[in-house]
């Protein structure tokens, strides 16, 4: 019998999970099932539980129960502990297990573009669970310096307080996202603004030699500025395929390579 897994979320008809992981399975030669799984809003911890316990190997968690995953999870890798919140689950003698691999999938996705990590200077827009995901998991690949930018200052100092401890190797600090200013490496988009068509600003300023959107699915009014500048641009499609092959990996043992999926991004 094929071994059974799931994307849970609400909402989660636009999820593109099953589609990936099914591609892998295929790659790999690994028979599997994998399902989405749609959970009420007050009913997440019941949802899994019955996952699990009809025999279901391992869950990814999207929005909005990736800090709900986290607060019921018994065993935490570091990095899931850091970004306080969880996208993959498995059980593992009795013990409910959780990782996160938004922000290794992001590090795959930028080093597949073979755009280089090691003693990177980058821009992060955004201090919400997305950035918080991948700050450590970007520091650990060889960034040196990482500024948050968010329209609540407030909110990008409270992320790097919390964070500092953790990311020892870095130095962090904050801009206010109306006024970005300096040169990276790389700039990161990590707000939700994408996602609801409202327009960033970016300043002449600001420079960066690369951009990366983490939405995907069309061309964001920060990809658009970043082309024009004829600097290299991403959207968040090689992220979703990364953060789904580390998920692969720690239910399967096997990793897929990433560059054999991203074709399956729809064209914009
Ligand atoms: P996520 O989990 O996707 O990071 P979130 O925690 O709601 O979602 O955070 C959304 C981020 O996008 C925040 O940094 C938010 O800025 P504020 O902290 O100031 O709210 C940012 N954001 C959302 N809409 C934005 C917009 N129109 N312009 C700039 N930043 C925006």
């Amino acid at each position: 019998m094929s071994k059974s897994f799931a994307v849970v979320g609400h909402p989660i008809e636009h999820s593109r999970s099953p589609e990936l992981h099914h591609a892998f399975a295929q790659k790999t030669g690994l028979d599997i099932d994998y399902q989405k799984r749609l959970a009420p809003l007050d009913g997440f911890a019941s949802n899994i539980k019955s996952f699990f316990a009809s025999g279901g190997c391992g869950l990814n968690v999207t929005v909005p129960f990736k800090e709900q995953a986290f607060e019921l999870c018994d065993v935490l890798t570091e990095r899931a502990k850091i970004a306080k919140a969880v996208n993959t689950l498995w059980m593992e003698n009795g013990l409910l297990h959780g990782d996160n691999t938004d922000g290794q999938g992001l590090v795959n996705a930028i080093q597949s573009l073979g755009w280089s990590l090691k003693n990177s200077k980058i821009l992060i827009l955004g201090a919400g669970g997305a950035t918080r995901g991948v700050i450590y998991p970007l520091v650990q690949a060889g960034a040196t310096h990482i500024s948050i930018a968010n329209r609540t200052i407030e909110r990008a100092q409270q992320l790097v307080n919390d964070l500092k401890a953790h990311v020892t190797q870095a130095e962090l600090s904050v801009l206010p996202l109306n006024d970005l200013n300096g040169d990276f490496n790389i700039i990161i988009n990590a707000t939700s603004a994408s996602l609801s068509g409202e327009a960033l600003c970016l300043p002449k300023t600001v420079h960066f030699e690369y951009a990366y959107e983490m939405a995907y699915g069309k061309v964001s009014s920060f990809l658009q500025q970043a082309e024009q500048r004829q600097v290299p641009t991403s959207d968040g499609f090689g992220m979703l395929v990364g953060q789904a092959i580390e998920a692969f990996y720690i239910w399967n043992g096997v990793k897929p390579e990433l560059s054999d999926f991203l074709t399956l991004a729809p064209s914009h």
